[in-house]
Parts: structure tokens; C-alpha cells; sequence
């Protein structure tokens, strides 16, 4: 069995960053599945389809035409790594993500990621859906105060004109959504609770190392 590695938790809870550094620490592949819903958002804004029926969006998210390539990720031959990652794409991604025909969609191509030697999957539903036989869950989490603050510092580094109010509303509402969606709703239950609201990325990234390798010797 391929070992796997999940890390789900709400919006900028650093689940990115550290689930990429624990797949470095590891040498085991790493799965955006956000990227995923935000390639769905952006392709079907760029269609004219953002306001479409949950078939029309289905449909698009099956035959994505999308590449993961090194760092770049692609959208129909375009390099879309920064595009997929605005505010108002994460916001479509989060509504679009409500449809039961995006999710089952996407699931396969979720799945085509696990290989050998190993995998750390970030997400909403990675623990519960997508890998339920993954050998370590965690959920990340931190305060609503410390992820808007860091969502803020993110955008201002990048150049994006904000006001923190925006950021804790923006916030606030994609929670609201990803935590009470009917399908495959973010839910802490049957993974290990991690609070980084007072750790820095090390520390959170040896804790899970340090879980993984506590479970990793009792499957072996
Ligand atoms: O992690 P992120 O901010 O890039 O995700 C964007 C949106 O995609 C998120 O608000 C909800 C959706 N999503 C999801 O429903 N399930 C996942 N496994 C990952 C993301």
C-alpha cells in the first residue's frame, strides 16, 4: 500500500506550505487539490460559464484540459500558477466546489496522484473522501484572527491592494461555505487536530513528521 499523507483544514490555515514541506522532508509527490478547483473556476470564468448549471460545470471539470508541470501548473496550454490563485478564483472555487457533479469528477484525477514512494495531499476532504486509507489525517487549523492576518500579509507581498475587513469577510464566508456544503463538507472528525496558530511552519511541519513516523512504525 502506498503510504499517504493528508492535510485538510479552512482557508489559510498554511496547509499549502506545509504539506509541501513535509512532502519535501519525505521525498513523497504532493497534491493541490485546490488547485484542481480553482483550475474549474478559472476555466469556467473564462468560458462565460461562472453562473452555469451544476451539469454545465460537471461537464467542464471532467475534460479539464490542465498539466502539472514542475511548479507551473497549465490551463489549455496557458501557464495559470498565479492566475488560479486570486481571491475572486478561490471564491468561485468554493462555490463551485458545492457541486456533487465538480467533486466526482474531479475525484479520479485526485486519486491518479498517488505513487510511489508516497503522497501528502492538502485539502478540504482529503482525509475523508479522497484517501480514507491514508496512513496519517491531519487536520490544520489557527485562529480566524491568524489566518486573516496571514492571508493579508500573503496578498500585500504579492502586490494585491487590500483592506483587512475584506480579507476577514472573504474568509469568514468561504468557511462558512466549505464547513456547511452537503457534500464532502470540511470536518475535523477522524484526524489529528493541529492548531499553528501560535507555530511556525517547523514546528508544524516536525509534529506531523513526528506523527507520521509514530503511525509509519506501527503499520510496518
Ligand atoms: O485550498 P484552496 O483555498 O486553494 O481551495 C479553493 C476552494 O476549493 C476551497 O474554498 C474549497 C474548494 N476545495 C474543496 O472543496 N475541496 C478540496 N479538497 C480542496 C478545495
Amino acid at each position: 500500500m502506498i503510504p499517504v499523507i493528508t492535510i485538510d483544514g479552512p482557508s489559510a490555515s498554511g496547509k499549502g506550505t506545509v504539506a509541501q514541506c513535509v512532502a519535501q522532508r519525505l521525498g513523497f509527490h504532493y497534491l493541490d487539490s485546490g488547485a484542481l478547483y480553482r483550475l474549474t473556476a478559472l476555466a469556467a470564468a473564462r468560458q462565460g460559464l461562472a453562473g452555469a448549471s451544476e451539469e454545465v460545470v460537471g461537464r467542464l471539470a471532467a475534460q479539464l484540459p490542465v498539466a502539472f508541470v514542475g511548479n507551473d501548473i497549465y490551463l489549455a496550454g496557458d501557464v495559470v500558477t498565479e492566475a488560479i490563485r486570486t481571491e475572486e478564483c478561490g471564491r468561485l472555487a468554493s462555490r463551485l466546489s458545492a457541486f456533487p457533479a465538480v467533486r466526482s469528477a474531479l475525484l479520479e484525477r485526485q486519486r491518479d496522484f498517488l505513487c510511489l514512494p508516497g503522497l501528502v495531499a492538502d485539502g478540504r476532504d482529503m482525509g475523508s473522501v479522497v484517501f480514507p486509507q491514508a496512513l496519517l489525517k491531519v487536520f490544520l487549523t489557527a485562529t480566524p484572527e491568524v489566518r486573516a492576518q496571514r492571508r493579508f500579509n500573503q496578498l500585500i507581498s504579492k502586490g494585491v491592494d487590500v483592506i483587512m475587513a475584506d480579507v476577514v469577510r472573504d474568509l469568514r464566508d468561504r468557511d462558512e461555505r466549505d464547513r456547511t456544503r452537503a457534500v464532502a463538507p470540511l470536518d475535523p472528525a477522524g484526524a489529528l487536530t493541529l492548531d499553528t496558530s501560535a507555530l511556525s511552519i517547523d514546528q508544524a511541519v516536525a509534529q506531523i513528521l513526528a506523527w507520521y513516523s509514530v503511525n509509519a512504525r506501527h503499520e510496518g
